[in-house]
């Protein structure tokens, strides 16, 4: 038996060395390709001329595709799709790049194109030349709003709970007194005015607000109960003052940054950002087409607000900054273009007035894409496996994809060395409210003083007939 085996296997040999030649597949050379591309900066970047047609390109994948024409000896043009996506399944047809590669309009799909299962199956991709997250463009955080510096110390349940035994710490001293007066009067020499409860009030208030001037509210030898209540009340206050101005200090001198949002998650339930997406493609697709859970929290956003899902256009960085600039929304895109947008921004305004949420989203392949079953696919794949390994794909990554200055600096402020108008403005504000609600108060008290008068008047008068 074995021996029968060595000797057929004798003859594939002697027959295979006979007529084997390793025939060079080289279905490129000479050939012109139609290249579909769409300007998605900075992986590629066209150029029109004031006709509209295309002048010349840039960006990664056109130095690949350079790279290629010169290595496989094609020639190339590209052709950018009529409706300017990429490529999703709408209404049971593609449209797009994809859409034009299965038509067989074009040869090749040259762009950052994520690879998708229900692409593969229309076209063919060729082995991935980058690994792109998505992330989304927010507004930069802002520095603490300084008007609320002034009750930012305390929650609110803090400022109820201080307020409350304010009042509570007053009616227990009035009541005592009350009761002293009414039942031991002869021990009572606490006076007349500590028999009003506003008075017992304000001697709270004095205290908190660290007024002095104001004797502890004492009724004569019996009335320790109430010494005791104010004795405690002082010593609770020196407990709140010293942490609120400690905490007031701190929030004003170093402030904060908080971004807006942090992931999708918080962008969900976010009721300052809209989420913003452009139009077909797949991580729109993704969210449009999620039953559960956050994603579909935001298809419903999408669905409720159409015109958030964006048209062709905003792959142009400057409309896509537009609208990032208005501050209402999350606008999320590839992390590379995302990128390129906000070093467009810095260099625009020399501030940072945008930048990247800190979670990233889900992270894709990016490929180009033939027609399906194209004799192209090998060679191409081949390409991109010599240009991986001669590290040229480094080399234009550094070359084009630049880290922005306003992504991820914003975890700490810097400590301010003086106070500015606008770190104090909260407190003359609430000088000017207490002034306004004086002048209010002046004003009702007049017009009850007169209507009293008056009213007392005419029941004087009806009394005299
Ligand atoms: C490259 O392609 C051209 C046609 O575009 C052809 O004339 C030429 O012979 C090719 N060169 C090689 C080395 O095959
Ligand atoms: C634009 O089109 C006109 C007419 O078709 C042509 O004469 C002109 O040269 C074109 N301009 C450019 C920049 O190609
Ligand atoms: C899909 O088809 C429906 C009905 O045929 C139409 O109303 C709708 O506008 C189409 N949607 C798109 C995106 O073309």
């Amino acid at each position: 038996m074995f021996a029968v085996w060595a000797l057929l296997l004798t003859a594939v040999i002697i027959t295979g060395t006979a007529d084997f030649s390793f025939e060079k597949i080289d279905y490129l050379n000479g050939k012109h390709l139609i290249v579909a591309t769409a300007d998605l900066n900075p992986y590629m970047y066209i150029y029109h001329d004031s006709n509209g047609t295309i002048d010349h390109a840039d960006g990664i994948v056109h130095e690949m595709m350079l790279w290629l024409a010169r290595k496989y000896n094609f020639t190339f043009h590209y052709v950018e799709p009529p409706d300017g996506y990429f490529g999703a399944f709408v209404n049971g047809s593609w449209n797009g790049m994809v859409a034009m590669a299965v038509r067989k309009e074009i040869d090749l799909i040259a762009t950052q194109l994520t690879t998708t299962y229900a692409r593969s199956k229309v076209i063919d991709f060729t082995t991935s030349f980058s690994k792109d997250p998505m992330s989304a463009v927010i507004p930069a955080p802002r520095e603490d709003n300084f008007m609320s510096a002034i009750v930012k110390p305390f929650q609110p349940g803090v400022w109820a709970l201080i307020i409350f035994s304010m009042f509570s710490g007053a009616t227990v001293t009035w009541i005592f007194m009350k009761l002293i007066h009414k039942y031991m009067p002869e021990y009572y020499n606490g006076g007349i005015s500590n028999l009003q409860f506003w008075e017992n009030f304000m001697y709270y208030f004095g205290i908190i607000s660290s007024q002095a001037g104001r004797t502890m509210p004492s009724v004569g030898p019996l009335g320790h109960a109430t010494r005791m209540i104010a004795a405690g009340w002082c010593l609770t206050s020196v407990v709140f003052v010293y942490l609120y101005s400690g905490c007031l200090t701190s929030f004003i001198t170093i402030p904060k940054l908080y971004p807006l949002i942090e992931s999708l998650d918080d962008l969900s339930t976010s009721v300052d950002l809209e989420l913003t997406i452009l139009k077909n493609s797949v991580f729109e697709s993704m969210i449009l087409e999620a039953v559960s859970g956050t994603y579909k929290m935001l298809g419903d956003s999408l669905r409720n607000k159409p015109e958030n899902r964006l048209p062709s256009d905003y792959l142009e960085p400057e409309i896509f900054l537009k609208k990032a600039l208005t501050g209402r929304f999350a606008m999320v895109d590839q992390k590379s273009f995302l990128e390129y947008v906000l070093n467009k921004a810095y260099t625009i305004s020399g501030k940072c007035e945008v930048t990247l949420m800190k979670q990233e989203i889900v992270t894709s392949l990016d490929s180009m894409a033939v027609q399906k079953h194209s004799q192209y696919l090998a060679q191409i794949d081949q390409g991109f496996q010599t240009m991986a390994a001669l590290g040229l794909q480094n080399y234009w990554e550094k070359r084009f994809l630049k880290r922005p200055k306003c992504e991820g600096n914003l975890d700490t402020g810097i400590a301010k060395p003086r106070l500015t108008l606008a770190n104090l403005f909260s407190a003359f504000l609430l000088l000017m409210g207490g002034m306004g609600i004086s002048c209010f108060v002046f004003v009702i008290e007049n017009i009850w003083f007169f209507y009293n008068k008056n009213g007392r008047k005419e029941t004087n008068t009806t009394l005299l007939k």
